[in-house]
């Protein structure tokens, strides 16, 4: 039976907006997650006019401070026997406004000298070049990813990344969770998007405009690296029907379809045929320019990255909801919530990535897996969270089977291996971590770091390949 390989990516992952904190230091500019308040309304409590307000709590600001922490932080990952960090760059520590005419040099030696600590530890960077981190300047200035403009400054953007750090760099990913375009436009695609007729229109355009501008990173990734692999990220926890009744399994197909459209685009170098009936049925009329189809069709990304945490229940005729873990949909008696309601199920891992990989034949990536969920530190100073180990230990039996079925898995990367802000609440208290942060929901605390008990599971599990669970 096929197990983890030997060099099998064992890490865990976060992003510059929920971790890094300082937010204005060293010539950092604004990016949209600045703007986002804490709770779960924080998307619709967003200022239209796109302005801060003072005595409002905004949880990327300070994050928890692995700005300055990531020494500390790097230390306690490399003796956890991490093989891999997945993180991001912030567009908007790179190019403050995002159509400068120069990098800002403190922002591109801030990630060489972290790059090198992980190094120091055998810690081989992943790096999302753009993970919910559009410059915010590029929103007020040109309205987000529907304006084709914002290809060329990502374009710029992605050269000055390959160019400075190609010797410390060989995993890239493009756009995180770029299918959450059509979920959640805001994080996605930099667009404050209404909920009127006109959404679908600018989703498609700006999922459209983010294709060319993931070709023109695949094509100067590979000139500029060699060796380097490029991949696109999606977010695809999956749905299933919630009956046999033809009509749910057929409209949850549908549904599933709205998320591998974007890997099909990317992955296949071409629009999928079902993609035109989907237009013509929302009025939708992308604007492509001569030369859009063949750059797409040359420069398909070399792996496929997706985050998994849950799969949901859908009915027929049901109203689409989503949130930063999937659909939300009907209960599944068969399985378990978290605290947040999610629906925990290891088996839709191994099924996710068999009907992935029979799909697309190429290299995955887990680029996120993990379980939210509130810790207590007992009176001994320990936190038992046997909850985290247990989603943990369930998961990786499933990888396992998913690499035993024939699934070329290269990487797992656990979401939030240190306690960072909640992207979909803005929570502290939505705790990820095999690390904990002293840090709660109003911004308070010492941002002192502690070892839970899945701590030493984790480094169990890296240790033994995956064997020791
Ligand atoms: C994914 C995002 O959607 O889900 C992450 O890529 C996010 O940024 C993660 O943090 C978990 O969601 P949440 O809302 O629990 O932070």
């Amino acid at each position: 039976m096929k197990t983890f390989a030997k060099n099998f990516l064992w890490g865990g992952a976060l992003a510059a907006n929920q971790c890094e904190g300082a937010y204005l230091e060293d010539g950092k500019g604004l990016e949209i997650c600045d703007l986002l308040e804490t709770g779960k309304d924080r998307f619709i409590k967003l200022d239209p006019a796109l302005e801060l307000h003072e005595g409002h709590v905004y949880p990327s600001h300070e994050a928890i401070d692995f700005y300055h922490h990531y020494k500390e932080d790097i230390a306690m990952f490399g003796e956890m026997g991490m093989k891999c960090l997945r993180t991001s760059i912030a567009w908007s520590r790179i190019f403050p406004n995002g159509d400068d005419a120069e990098p800002n040099e403190k922002g591109l030696t801030y990630y060489e000298d972290m790059f090198r600590e992980l190094h120091r530890w055998g810690i081989e960077p992943v790096i999302t070049i753009s993970h919910f981190e559009t410059p915010l300047a590029l929103v007020k200035k040109y309205g987000g990813w529907d304006n084709r403009k914002l290809v060329g400054f990502f374009e710029r953007y992605c050269k000055v990344l390959f160019e400075r750090y190609k010797d410390q760099v060989k995993y890239w990913m493009t756009f995180n969770e770029i299918n959450n375009t059509l979920k959640l436009p805001y994080l996605a695609a930099g667009m404050v998007v209404a909920d009127d007729d006109n959404a679908p229109q600018r989703q498609y355009q700006a999922a459209h405009n983010m294709f060319v501008a993931n070709a023109l990173a695949v094509k100067s990734c590979h000139e500029m690296i060699p060796g380097a692999k490029i991949g696109c990220m999606l977010s695809l926890s999956t749905a299933y029907p919630n009956t046999c009744r033809p009509e749910d399994v057929m409209e949850t197909y549908q549904l599933r379809q709205r998320s591998l459209f974007f890997s099909d685009v990317m992955l296949r170098g071409r629009y999928p045929s079902y993609i035109d009936r989907k237009w013509e049925e929302l009025g939708v009329q992308v604007q492509m320019e001569p030369g859009d189809s063949e750059l797409i069709a040359q420069n398909t990304n070399d792996y496929l990255a997706f985050s998994y945490y849950m799969t949901s229940t859908h009915i027929a005729g049901m109203k689409i909801r989503s949130n930063t873990g999937g659909h939300v949909g009907a209960d599944n008696p068969y399985l378990e919530k978290s605290k947040w309601g999610w629906p925990i199920d290891p088996v839709g891992l191994r099924f996710v990535c068999n009907e992935l990989y029979d799909r697309y034949q190429k290299p995955m990536f887990i680029a996120e897996n993990g379980l939210g969920t509130a810790d207590t530190i007992d009176p001994d100073g320990r936190i038992r969270d046997t909850a985290r180990m247990e989603y943990l230990k369930k998961h990786i039996e499933a990888l396992q089977q998913a690499v035993a079925d024939g699934c070329d898995i290269f990487g797992y990367t656990w979401w939030g291996p240190i306690d960072i802000v909640s992207a979909g609440t803005g929570e502290m208290e939505k705790r990820y971590g095999f690390i904990y942060v002293d840090k709660d929901n109003q911004g308070n605390g010492t941002l002192q770091r502690r070892k839970k008990d899945s701590f030493e599971y984790y480094k169990k599990v890296i240790a033994s390949n995956g064997q020791d669970l």
